[in-house]
């Protein structure tokens, strides 16, 4: 089944390079996110890396924890971008395609990918071109409202998008100056839904369950992408599916938080190996530990260890302290 079939707007987790992974995907499948998308892919690199690079293997890896995963490419060369979408496809592991035309870092707009490509619409048309003719997988492509506030194209990039057959749009209502600062653009995304007529997902500063059911409502949009709310809070999936269905929203208590940032850790940890789980995990945990009791205390404890048995025991002690306190 397509998450678009469901009978209330979908909530899917953003695409978010070094955190979207996939331990968190499946934390947030499981906590009631309808879909996944991985990290993005550099086409050029997936295509020049060798046959089951180390690298290529954990960015493409899928559970079957996670009921809908789309994999993210990014780049700017048509050829490559058909490409790498056939050898993703080929996989066979992913329900969707995405491609990347939001991504602000001028390490990805340098060479003309990303956000770059609002820049350059007969050639984002192009790249859409090559990459639905070389899949069958649903095609989506996720953008930003315009490279600045002087050249805002959301609504024309939109319609190519239409016309060359994408399935779906999911809009950042910020351009690509903003970066992640100001207030992303209700407005803007609404208007992008006005314009088309296939499925439109908003983006941007939902943070609350209050704040993705607005969203929907102030743009029209047919689902909802949550990024940063999601940090160290994956159970906003929940409190969104509560909101929607008309039941309360519960905050989880701290010693719930704690237990979710230690499986975390534990998945991390069997994926990953010990080592570089737990330096990834270092800023999950900050994200876990923001606006508890006594937390930077402990995040700079946790940042000390080295082994997960180390902060297994830094948690416990924490929970049998927030228990006495329940
Ligand atoms: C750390 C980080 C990494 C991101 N990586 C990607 C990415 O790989 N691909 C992409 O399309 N967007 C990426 N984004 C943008 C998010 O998908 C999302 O559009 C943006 O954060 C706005 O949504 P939010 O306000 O809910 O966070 C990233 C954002 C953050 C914070």
């Amino acid at each position: 089944m397509n998450c678009s079939d469901k009978a209330r707007p979908p909530v899917v987790l953003a695409p978010m390079a070094g955190i979207s992974d996939l331990p968190f995907r499946v934390i947030c499948s499981e906590l009631g996110a309808d879909e996944t998308t991985t990290e993005m892919v550099s086409a050029q690199g997936f295509l020049a890396a060798p046959k089951n690079s180390a690298a290529y293997r954990f960015l493409l890896e899928t559970s079957p924890k996670e009921p809908y995963v789309n994999v993210q490419m990014f780049g700017h060369n048509p050829l490559w971008m058909a490409d790498a979408a056939r050898r993703l496809t080929e996989l066979n592991r992913f329900a969707g395609l995405d491609i990347n035309m939001g991504c602000p870092a001028q390490k990805v707009t340098g060479s003309g990918s990303g956000c770059a490509l609002m820049k350059d619409l007969p050639l984002a048309a192009e790249v859409i071109r090559a990459v639905r003719a070389a899949t069958n997988l649903p095609l989506s492509v996720k953008m930003r409202t315009g490279w600045d506030d002087q050249s805002k194209n959301a609504v024309e990039l939109a319609r190519i998008a239409q016309d060359e057959g994408v399935d779906r749009l999911t809009v950042h209502g910020r351009t690509r100056a903003q970066q992640y600062g100001g207030v992303s653009s209700v407005q803007d995304i609404a208007q992008v839904k006005a314009t088309v007529s296939i499925p439109v997902f908003a983006n941007g500063d939902v943070f609350s369950a209050s704040d993705a059911l607005a969203l929907l409502a102030q743009t029209g949009c047919d689902g909802v992408m949550v990024g940063r709310g999601a940090l160290g809070n994956p159970f906003l999936f929940e409190q969104i599916l509560a909101a929607q269905e008309g039941r309360p929203v519960v905050l989880p208590e701290p010693a719930l938080i704690l237990r979710l940032a230690l499986r975390h850790a534990d998945d991390m940890v069997r994926w990953k190996g010990e080592h570089s789980a737990m330096l990834e995990m270092r800023k999950h945990f900050s994200w876990y530990l923001k606006g508890l009791r006594g937390a930077a205390e402990l995040r700079r404890a946790i940042h000390r260890t080295e082994s997960l048995s180390e902060v297994r025991a830094l948690l416990e002690r924490r929970f049998a302290l927030e228990e006495s306190h329940a």
